[in-house]
Formats: structure tokens, sequence, C-alpha cells
């Protein structure tokens, strides 16, 4: 689990996901996010979970439904095309989850939402930000350059590392109202086994295709215990991600 998922449960019951919505959830992959907000929703509420990438619908369409948790839907559709089909019956909220920061227009998905929500409804997303990070009490030249790979991933394939710190303004330059905009951090103890070397892993075949590291750089089989060291010699644990929960109000 992506450590940053622990705040969200919180931020969408303080935004307002509640009993009875209907709900889209934009970029679901195998419906995580979306059986969430189905157990908020309950029984008289209605999931739409919307992603492009067909295994990842399967997977979610095989798990088997929560008892009191709302029906879920699974949609294949691409967040950069025509989206209108949603539309025929609008949305009590939309909850995003981690996409806007990998789409190259998110101005252009915006700038679709307001079509796909009743008047008033409820925009809730999350999404990372790697400004001014990794934060530690001493250098730590190996986590940056392990951050750095990540987020130069993230880039080259057409994402971005300040979705978080932008979106509230994105938000109001199209018309939108903050109701709400808190971060959280991603701590790593200085003696923690920490789950960069699995998420390295996942991202290695990435990094090398993007042209950001070298299999031999990175050194899976040994970066965990690299890093682990390098945290205890010099004393530090470190903040290494920014979570942004960003609720909205569409336009009027
Ligand atoms: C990092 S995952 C987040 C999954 C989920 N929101 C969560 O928080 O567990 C990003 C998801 O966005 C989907 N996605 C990215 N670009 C997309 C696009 N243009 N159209 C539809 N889905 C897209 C990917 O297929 C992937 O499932």
């Amino acid at each position: 689990m992506n450590a940053a998922n622990r705040a969200t449960p919180a931020f969408l019951d303080q935004a307002g996901i509640a009993p009875g919505m209907r709900v889209l959830d934009l970029g679901c992959a195998f419906g995580e996010l979306s059986r969430l907000v189905a157990r908020m929703a309950g029984p008289e509420g209605a999931v739409t979970g919307v992603d492009r990438n067909i295994d990842y619908l399967t997977k979610g369409r095989e798990t088997a439904p929560e008892p009191g948790a709302a029906p879920i839907a699974y949609v294949e559709a691409d967040l950069t095309g025509d989206l209108s089909a949603l539309a025929d019956q609008p949305f009590d909220a939309i909850v995003i989850r981690r996409v806007l920061m990998y789409l190259p227009d998110p101005e252009g998905l915006i700038a679709k939402l307001p079509a796909l929500l009743k008047p008033d409804g409820l925009l809730a997303v999350q999404e990372h930000d790697a400004t001014g990070l990794p934060i530690g009490t001493a250098p730590l030249p190996l986590h940056r350059e392990a951050h750095r790979w990540v987020w130069d991933t993230v880039e080259a394939e057409g994402g971005r590392r300040t979705m978080g710190m932008t979106l509230p303004g994105m938000l109001e330059r199209a018309g939108w109202t903050i109701a709400s905009w808190r971060a959280e951090a991603t701590l790593i103890g200085e003696s923690e086994t920490s789950w960069l070397g699995h998420a390295a892993r996942g991202m290695l075949p990435r990094m090398i295709a993007g042209g950001v590291a070298t299999e031999e750089e990175v050194g899976l089989d040994t970066l965990d215990a690299r890093l682990e060291a390098e945290r205890r010699e010099a004393g530090s644990a470190l903040i290494w991600d920014m979570a942004h929960m960003i609720a909205a109000r569409a336009p009027g």
C-alpha cells in the first residue's frame, strides 16, 4: 500500500463523501479507491470507476462486492478523450487520486469535470508533489538520487512533479472554489525498513526506458541496504513525499 493512502479516508470524509452519493472515480485502476468510496456511499449510493487499463478494470470487476457498500461499475475510457458518455446522469462527487500528476494535460481533464457533476458538485483530489523534497537533517545524497530517479521517470512519461502545489491555482483559474487544502508528509524513519527498494523495483523498467538511470546505477540488490545505511550513518529520518488533498466545488 502507498503510505500516503492512509490519509485518504479522513480526507474524503472531511471533504463530504457521504451515504447515498453517486461518485465517479477517475483513473480508478483496480478499484482500491472506488471500494473505499463505495463503503462511504453505502448501499443507497453508487460508484463508477473509469480507467483506460482493461487489465486493472478486469481485476476490479473480479473483486467481490462488499456487504453494505455501494455497487461499483467499472468503465473503460481514456481521460484524455471524450467523456460525455458519463454526463447523462451527473454525479454528486468526483474523486481522483494520483492521476492528474501523470497526465500531460491535467487542465484539459479539469475542463471536462463540471459537465459530469451536479451543480455545486464536489471534487476531491489527492495528488503528490516533489517540490523541495526529500528533506532530512543531513544531505542524504543517495536518497536524493533515488528521489530524482522516481520523479525524472514521471516527467519522462509526460507527468509533472509539481502537481500538488499547482493544482489549487489551476482549479481556481478554471472557476472552481477551493473548500479545503492540506498536505500530508510521508516520512521514513532513521532505522525503519523502508519500501524504497520495493518501489524502485516496480519502477526500474520505466526508469531505464525513460533514460533516467541504468540498472547498474540503481543496483537493486543492495539499494535498500545502502539507503538504510545512509540514514543510520547520517542519524536522519526524512520527508520523502508530500500528498496534497484538495476539495473543491464546481464552477456555478
Ligand atoms: C497511480 S494509478 C492510481 C490509481 C488509483 N486512482 C488509486 O489511487 O489507487 C494511476 C491510474 O490512472 C490511470 N490513467 C492514467 N492516465 C489515464 C488516461 N489517460 N485515461 C484513463 N486512465 C488513465 C492508469 O491506468 C492508472 O490506473
